[in-house]
């Protein structure tokens, strides 16, 4: 099945794109990840001028949070814009795939200059006002309306190529992406990083990434329900494309990014701490969800899908049944349950029971069954 998509005027081959950051400084890691099924890259946000507090990097960078949640306080840039114009560039445009240059929007006569410089060298530019711990050393872009205005009326009428905007979630994210639509903005792009937040090592009392202050950037799954809920609403807000990022890592999520409204998904800390091979499991996922169900016979027809489902609230509250045959009594959701709703029972001592006077359709039970297993069901008529 056929699982282009388009943002606006530029068309990818599949939904999956790599987004910014230090995996994207070059364009070593896009090339293999392009052999997976990814279908574009956006560069690591580039500066014409890189302060010279920022030639160095603080560490620790990256502190892990569970398998693949992440705090990292990146910043700067370790490689010179001109490396991209004078080759890498070049590079990516070899596998006929769109590169999308991410200027920082901090510095705006910069972001300017850069703009002309890759005008024939891209396929569009993601403009960062975004990074989280970024805004908490030097002020937070992602809120300013007044810098959003000058930025987009000084950047906007030096090319033709489309410009994203890209955006962080905050309370008034749904009103930035409303405003730099009306100034010229041609996607939104949602979400970056999300904080500032922090993490403590107890044996030191440092924190655990190095920036003063200890400010991190969380990314990963632990931000993909704001990532979803901040592209769900800003879709339903504008008439402009929306491209969904934060937390990926899986078929599931990419489809679940699309039926809220994004038209594709980037992807970041999955494959950087998972490797490249992602993308091709992820699209192996995907065409399976598609073979099963033939209603959406194209990507078009998913996007969106969920917009008209939350309208009321829903007060069906069925009761969840096990699956005998795939229960092996583990007893993992056992503990689950804080209103003692679930026994070991059957003639084998196994299998679990639902208590059923007990229970207040809380769904814990089904989300801690191993994802393997999922022995536990529940059946909406909504
Ligand atoms: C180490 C690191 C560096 C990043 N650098 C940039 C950057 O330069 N520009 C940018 O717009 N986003 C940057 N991001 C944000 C990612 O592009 C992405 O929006 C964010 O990580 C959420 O997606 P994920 O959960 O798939 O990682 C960076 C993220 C990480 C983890």
């Amino acid at each position: 099945m056929n699982i282009t998509t388009n943002v606006g005027s530029i068309s990818f081959e599949t939904p999956l794109m790599l987004a910014s950051g230090y995996i994207t400084e070059k364009p070593d890691f896009f090339l293999k990840a392009s052999s997976f099924g990814c279908a574009g890259m956006v560069t690591r946000s580039l500066k014409e001028h890189v302060p010279s507090e920022r030639s160095r990097v603080p560490a620790p960078r990256y502190s892990i949070l569970g398998e693949s949640s992440m705090l990292n306080c990146e910043w700067g840039n370790e490689h010179p814009w001109t490396q991209w114009r004078d080759g890498w560039a070049e590079k990516v445009r070899n596998t006929k795939k769109p590169l999308i240059i991410s200027l920082s929007g901090r510095d705006i006569e910069g972001c300017s200059h850069l703009i002309d410089a890759f005008s024939g060298l891209a396929d569009g530019f993601e403009i960062n006002v975004s990074c989280s711990h970024s805004g908490a050393l030097h002020g937070n872009l992602n809120l300013d309306f007044t810098h959003l205005h000058k930025l987009f009326g000084t950047i906007r009428s030096r090319t033709r190529l489309p410009i994203w905007l890209k955006l962080s979630y905050s309370p008034f994210v749904v009103e930035m992406a409303v405003e730099g639509e009306k100034i010229g903005a041609d996607a939104i792009v949602c979400t970056n990083s999300v904080g500032p937040g922090m993490l403590i090592d107890i044996a030191t009392g440092l924190p655990k990434v190095g920036m003063k202050g200890g400010a991190g950037g969380l990314t990963g799954p632990a931000i993909f329900p704001i990532a979803l809920r901040s592209v769900y609403e800003i879709s339903r807000a504008v008439d402009i494309p929306v491209v969904g990022v934060g937390g990926i890592s899986s078929a599931d999520d990419v489809i679940q990014m699309m039926m809220a409204g994004a038209c594709a998904v980037q992807l970041y800390t999955c494959p950087a701490l998972k490797g490249p091979k992602v993308f091709a499991e992820i699209l192996q996922g995907m065409r399976a969800f598609l073979a099963s169900h033939p209603e959406f016979d194209s990507l078009e027809k998913i996007v969106g899908h969920s917009h008209d489902k939350s309208a009321v609230h829903r007060f069906e509250a069925p009761l969840p049944k096990v699956v005998e045959e795939k229960c092996t009594g583990c007893g993992i959701c056992i503990p689950s349950c804080a209103f003692d709703a679930i026994s070991l029972s059957g003639s084998t001592g196994k299998v679990i029971a639902v208590i059923h006077d007990n229970c207040i359709s809380c769904n814990a039970c089904l989300g801690v069954c191993p994802s393997g297993l999922k022995a536990i069901a529940t059946t909406y008529t909504l």
